[in-house]
């Protein structure tokens, strides 16, 4: 695989999402101007005949698939449907065509959550479709599994220097703070915020607050993802993926946290007075989420922002976008 040039065109599917827009804001500081960007309104991944003819026209020599038909529990739960066909056809589109056209890089983002349920912790990259998915978002994460395994056959098949890398839960700059559909963070910090400016005297949290997740700063995940696309040679990666017959790597903080704790930091950086309480006749959900990211750890990446400093920054962006809003 050769060495990523600063000149080389980068086509970075999903921009203007939380982790598209990190991702190019990675790449501008390590000297990558060469993007490719194209909106949802000029560009409908969905549409295999348009991703085809953009590719022919822009031949990108780099590929990151970071667009996604994305949402909370809910929504997957609810619509299911659209969670399974658009994740399917934005993956199959980008990816194949991308082949299609000659591009001789391309990354694919998975996620943590697309993992077995039961994986023990800390959940390696040889865990993937060891057991059953959470039935809540099994829709998803077929789709996803399936262009992952999309990628390793392009890889196995034809030696494509394509592979995926599997984010934990992120957070960040560009976040959702939808009050019914947000990840916890951002759904955190907006009803702390709220409790804060009406003086509430209490914020109801859903579960016992003791189950653990891990949590990365979407920046970070950034720098992580084009790590992989500067330092990664072919050999390296057939190395790092030799044990998981797949080619994919974990991209994880590498420690978790208790929701209690989480809820502390935040509160403590909303400067919210008021008591927290715990409703444990709510559903907790899994244990622990964890992942072994000791893989890409091994390859000189590891994360810069600790979950305080993260969640500093992820408020004041919060409260910038609000001002923005009004
Ligand atoms: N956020 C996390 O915690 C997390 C964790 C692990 C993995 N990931 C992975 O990271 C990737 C990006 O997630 P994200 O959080 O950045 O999501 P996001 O903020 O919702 O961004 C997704 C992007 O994809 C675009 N998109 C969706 N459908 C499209 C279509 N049919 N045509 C063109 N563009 C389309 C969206 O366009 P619009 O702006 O027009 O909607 C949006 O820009 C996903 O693969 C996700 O699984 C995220």
């Amino acid at each position: 695989m050769e060495e990523l040039n600063q000149h080389d065109r980068i086509f970075v599917a999903g921009h203007k999402g939380m982790v598209g827009s990190a991702i190019c804001r990675s790449l501008h500081r390590q000297g990558f101007k060469n993007l490719i960007l194209a909106g949802r309104d000029e560009l409908d991944l969905t549409q295999q005949s348009a991703v085809r003819s953009f590719m022919a026209e822009q031949k990108p020599d780099c590929v990151v698939v970071a667009a996604a038909h994305v949402g909370g529990i809910l929504a997957n739960d609810h619509y299911s449907a659209d969670f399974i066909s658009n994740n399917i056809m934005i993956g199959f589109n980008l990816i194949q065509e991308a082949f299609r056209s000659g591009v001789r890089r391309l990354v694919f983002l998975g996620s943590s959550c697309i993992y077995p349920k039961e994986a023990p912790n800390p959940i390696r990259e040889t865990q993937l479709l060891t057991g059953a998915l959470e039935i809540t978002n099994r829709a998803y994460a077929i789709a996803k599994i399936a262009s992952m395994e999309l990628v390793y056959s392009l890889k196995k098949q034809y030696n494509a220097s394509y592979y995926s890398l599997m984010p934990c839960n992120l957070y960040g700059p560009g976040d959702n703070f939808h009050p019914t559909h947000s990840h916890v963070i951002p759904g955190l910090i907006r009803r702390f915020v709220e409790a804060e400016k009406k003086q509430l005297p209490e914020v109801v949290i859903w579960g016992s607050g003791t189950v653990r997740r891990e949590f990365l700063y979407v920046d970070d995940c950034a720098d992580g993802i084009v790590h992989t696309l500067r330092h990664f040679s072919s050999e390296q990666l057939d190395k790092l993926c030799k044990d998981n017959h797949w080619s994919h790597l974990n991209l994880g903080y590498g420690s978790d946290l208790t929701i209690a704790e989480l809820a502390e930091i935040i509160r403590s950086a909303v400067g919210y007075q008021g008591m927290i309480r715990y409703d444990s006749s709510k559903p907790d959900g899994t244990r622990q989420k964890l992942m072994d990211s000791s893989l890409l750890r091994s390859t000189g990446w590891k994360p810069l922002t600790d979950v305080e400093s993260g969640i500093r920054r992820t408020l004041d962006w919060y409260h910038s976008s609000e001002n923005l809003r009004l």
